[in-house]
């Protein structure tokens, strides 16, 4: 009897409750609470099952607020199904503005000089790619939730690679998986088919192509979707997936196309991550591809593009990288990549799948590159950010040919009030820095001279944001020795964010990235190490990207 009781009991707190909304409004909000369990929000329209997602509704009071834009449902009738939470399900309200709008962007802990997506979690970057004066930024998006799940691709396009103006998300999951990361390419030459003629100027639109992984349990296959309207509404290729591979790896881990057309073969070229590294597949027309060759020891988010050394455009090396962004440098006939040197690390810390733009112009011809940074901001209804964007270049070093990143020129329209120092004594600088803020939003550039072959650096309330220990030859704890190893000098360009640092060590020869987490200290920014002369002070107030001076 007991059993029976408890049975029904069961049954009964997980039947599915509903509630019917008829769509006048843009937003649909929902609550989140992230100590309930995930469970699946059914939106059914006409019967019919549209759409639906994994979601922790709060059943009492939320921890934030998320949002669906069901402007596609206007007029409609709309069916919310969720199980045992009716109090969570009529909390739910639709509105024109999405929770929280008021303060958006300049929430307590919002990032003031990187993209941030407005609502949930962010991790890769996805489809990086200009075209017509724009710069298109997808990327790994869960919409409701702070936390990795649900995977579409968000979007966000600026026209100068630091003011960015999200867009709806551009893929939602569907039938064959959730949307993993991948890439994006211009169909110039229509290989695809998919180009359609604008019947006014008679000329032929050509399509925006991403090439994408989408998940489910059994496997990861590789799909296809266009867009007509630079990247605003997509449409998923009918024959979808184009490259299954998970036979030939015995392995559920293939992912992450990567996709350029490569000039001298006159084919396109796709890198895809495959168990234990990358492989090359070409196509002629972005939808057939050829296994050709693989080269291992990478994992995930692969990418392979060519640059001159030292700027010499007869002189080039391939570059292949993974999402740890350890590097190997080599050649690539069209089909296979041949290492030469390698691996070696540019940057360390919280960045992590970095990929780099297609189709930036010839006549501009930077390669730059946007990596997730796995920083999170307390109490934030989002999760995740970019870190800026860097150009990479290859320079030859007493070491050999190695990969620099650096801040492109584009972040310089954010410095104010120019303030520069030379040769101060470690307590003069520290002098001159007390005007800054611990809140301030800041580029710093140093060059420090030690005296004595042991550490120094600089902290910033107490947390040591830059660390150079000579006696070791470390830089915040990872090797790093400089081009001219008796100057006992040291440049870093640091970047201080409402919740991260980054630091680019002598113009871009090493990276790294972190958290900013103060260690109880007020101190603001300190120089420390006795014996250093401060030979170069330069600091920048950093202006928001968010439209208003900070
Ligand atoms: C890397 C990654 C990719 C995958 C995506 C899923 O961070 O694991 O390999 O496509 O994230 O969100």
């Amino acid at each position: 009897m007991l059993l029976v009781a408890a049975l029904c009991l069961n049954l009964w707190s997980i039947r599915s409750e509903e509630i019917t909304i008829k769509i006048k409004k843009r937003y649909l909000n929902f609550p989140v609470l992230q100590a309930e369990d995930r469970k699946e929000m059914v939106f059914v329209v006409d019967g019919k099952t549209v759409f639906s997602f994994n979601i922790r509704l709060a059943t009492l009071n939320p921890d934030y607020w998320v949002f669906c834009d069901v402007s596609a449902l206007k007029g409609k009738t709309l069916t919310l199904n969720y199980p045992g939470n009716l109090s969570g399900l009529k909390k739910i309200y639709q509105d024109d503005e999405f929770a929280g709008y008021d303060s958006l962007y300049h929430e307590k802990n919002r990032p003031q000089f990187h993209f941030t997506t407005q609502r949930g979690w962010n991790n890769d970057p996805n489809g990086l790619l200009y075209y017509e004066g724009e710069y298109h930024l997808f990327y790994q998006h869960n919409p409701y939730e702070r936390e990795w799940e649900n995977m579409h691709w968000g979007h966000a396009v600026s026209n100068d690679l630091i003011h960015w103006k999200e867009l709806p998300d551009a893929l939602y999951p569907d039938k064959i998986g959730t949307m993993f990361s991948g890439s994006a390419v211009i169909d110039y030459n229509n290989t695809a088919g998919f180009n359609s003629l604008n019947k006014k100027s008679k000329e032929y639109v050509p399509a925006m192509v991403a090439l994408y992984t989408a998940d489910n349990p059994e496997k990861q296959v590789q799909c296809l979707a266009y867009s007509l309207d630079k990247g605003r509404t997509w449409t998923k290729y009918k024959q979808n997936p184009i490259v299954d591979s998970r036979a030939r790896w015995n392995s559920k881990d293939t992912r992450d196309p990567k996709v350029f057309w490569y000039k001298p073969g006159k084919h396109w070229v796709m890198v895809l991550s495959e168990r234990d590294g990358h492989s090359i597949y070409t196509s002629s027309d972005l939808k057939d591809w050829v296994y050709r060759s693989h080269t291992t020891g990478f994992w995930e988010c692969p990418e392979l593009f060519e640059l001159p050394v030292d700027g010499n455009s007869e002189y080039t090396k391939w570059v292949m990288y993974g999402a740890s962004g350890t590097y190997m440098t080599g050649n690539f006939n069209g089909t296979e990549f041949f290492p030469e040197a390698g691996k070696y690390y540019y940057t360390t810390g919280s960045a992590y799948a970095a990929q780099t733009f297609t189709n930036i112009p010839e006549s501009d011809g930077r390669r730059i590159q946007i990596a997730w940074g796995k920083i999170s901001h307390p109490e934030m209804p989002f999760n995740g950010m970019m870190l800026l964007p860097t150009e990479l270049t290859l320079r030859t070093t007493k070491d050999g040919v190695r990969l620099f990143s650096f801040p492109v020129k584009e972040v310089k329209q954010l410095y104010t009030d120019e303030m520069e120092w030379k040769s101060l004594t470690s307590a003069e600088a520290n002098e001159r820095l007390t005007r800054y803020q611990s809140n301030d939003y800041l580029h710093i550039q140093t060059t420090i001279k030690l005296f004595s072959a042991t550490s120094a650096g600089l902290s910033l309330d107490g947390q040591r944001i830059f660390d150079y220990d000579m006696n070791f030859n470390r830089v915040n704890g990872v090797f790093y020795s400089p081009e001219d190893i008796t100057s006992m000098e040291i440049t870093a360009d640091i970047y201080i964010d409402k919740t991260s640092i980054e630091v680019f060590v002598d113009n871009g020869a090493y990276s790294f990235s972190m958290e900013r987490k103060p260690e109880g200290h007020q101190d603001g920014i300190r120089f420390w190490g006795d014996n250093i002369e401060v030979k170069r002070l330069v600091v920048h107030p950093m202006l928001s990207i968010w439209g208003r001076a900070i």
